[in-house]
């Protein structure tokens, strides 16, 4: 066959098999709108959304739900997964807004809640959690505050994804994944004032195979906490700040507590953060572990704690007074951690009395305390240091 007849035909085998994708993967786009949501900011489209979801989820064939420009005033509510298909794909252009007030929203511990899904993605949207009110009457010290909900929680649930998603002013943390696998998180941007008690930014735990990249956190409590049961979490291109740095922790609160292993945590700045790396856990008899955990490539710009384990949480001395940390923790390396530290200890390592920290690895670190050379302070930490290190190592 000449080219010039191969052209053609060639044009007819792409036509005849796209047809063909079209015709046997349906796919249908349910637009809340037309489920009666009204994106006036005022009325409560929580039923219309709950209704898209449904017919999403009832649909044999990959569905879409589609969020249009505008705000969309939610009540709690929960998307319940065992759906009839494994791909349902939820893009959002307008902005979704929680009740201002506390009282509504404050009584469960989430606000959207995704519960045994399996092949969910998000695409884009504002979530709006509105919690300055709860966060006043928090630090106001009065009494009564409820604890505050979750802004987006995914409750066991597997093969999820969410990009390009921004979460602002959640009441408590912003984005929760429990008992999940399989989870992509890219280009999220979440944002609540600096002194906004307990904003953590995500939350894992009891989770496997969790990737979150290219994000921006700013809150008042944790970029990233990784609670117990936590296995193969990557981290990487993280922007964390203001806000408590990433911390695995608090863990042993409870006497049995599945371990955290596996995570990698790269190239990631922190500004003005109370902490950069952090692993914590409470001064309390618990059989948990952390081990084989990976900081690599860190920038820290005027960090109160840029490197710290700090096993003897306790505060107010309550639940825990005289106790060791039964938490074990082994196999933590340091690499190419650099920047500036806003107290004169950059380097912590309080661990445990009864199980000293062990395999503890610095490579290449070099912090400074207002141009001079910091401290490293140790109690119970073994392991080695390599390359330049500064401040000197304690190990
Ligand atoms: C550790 O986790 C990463 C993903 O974060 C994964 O690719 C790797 O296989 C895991 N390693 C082990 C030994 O499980």
């Amino acid at each position: 066959m000449s080219n010039n007849n191969f052209l053609p035909f060639l044009f007819l085998i792409i036509t005849l098999s796209c047809s063909f994708n079209f015709a046997t993967v349906k796919s249908s786009t349910y637009n809340v709108i037309q489920f009666g949501a009204k994106p006036d900011g005022i009325t409560d489209s929580t039923k219309a959304f709950l209704n898209a979801w449904t017919k999403a989820c009832s649909s044999p064939y990959p569905a879409a739900i589609y969020v249009p420009q505008g705000k969309f005033l939610l009540r709690t509510v929960t998307f319940s997964g065992n759906c009839a298909n494994k791909a349902i794909s939820i893009t959002i252009d307008g902005t979704l807004i929680a009740s201002s007030n506390y009282l509504v929203t404050g009584k469960t511990d989430y606000w959207l809640r995704f519960q045994h899904v399996d092949g969910v993605s998000i695409h884009g949207g504002v979530l709006d959690g509105q919690g300055t009110a709860l966060w006043n009457c928090k630090n106001s010290k009065k009494r009564n505050c409820p604890t505050g909900a979750t802004t987006l929680v995914f409750m066991g649930s597997k093969n999820i994804k969410i990009s390009g998603l921004t979460s602002v002013n959640s009441e408590m943390f912003h984005i929760v994944f429990n008992g999940c696998q399989n989870i992509k998180t890219q280009d999220v941007n979440i944002v609540a004032a600096g002194n906004s008690p307990n904003t953590d930014g995500i939350h894992v735990q009891m989770s496997s195979d969790v990737t979150i990249i290219n994000s921006k956190i700013r809150t008042g409590d944790d970029c990233i906490s990784i609670g117990p049961g936590t296995n193969n979490l990557w981290i990487e291109k993280i922007e964390c700040g203001p806000g408590h740095g990433i911390s695995i922790g608090s863990l042993g609160w409870k006497l049995k507590e599945p371990g955290v292993q596996n995570v990698t945590v790269k190239t990631v700045t922190f500004t003005g953060t109370q902490n950069g790396v952090r692993i914590k856990s409470w001064g309390r008899a618990s059989n948990g572990f952390v081990r084989n955990i990976f900081y690599q490539d860190a920038i820290m710009v005027n960090v109160q704690n840029p490197i710290v384990i700090d096993q003897n949480y306790c505060p107010n001395n309550k639940n825990c007074p005289g106790q060791a940390s039964g938490i074990k923790i082994s196999d933590v390396t340091y690499q190419d951690i650099h920047g500036t530290s806003a107290t004169q200890v950059a380097v912590k390592f309080d661990c445990s009395s009864k199980y000293p920290c062990n395999g503890i690895k610095l490579k290449d670190v070099k912090l400074t305390y207002k141009n001079h050379v910091a401290e490293a302070s140790c109690n119970h930490a073994g392991g080695a240091a390599l390359g330049l290190v500064q401040p000197e190592s304690c190990l």
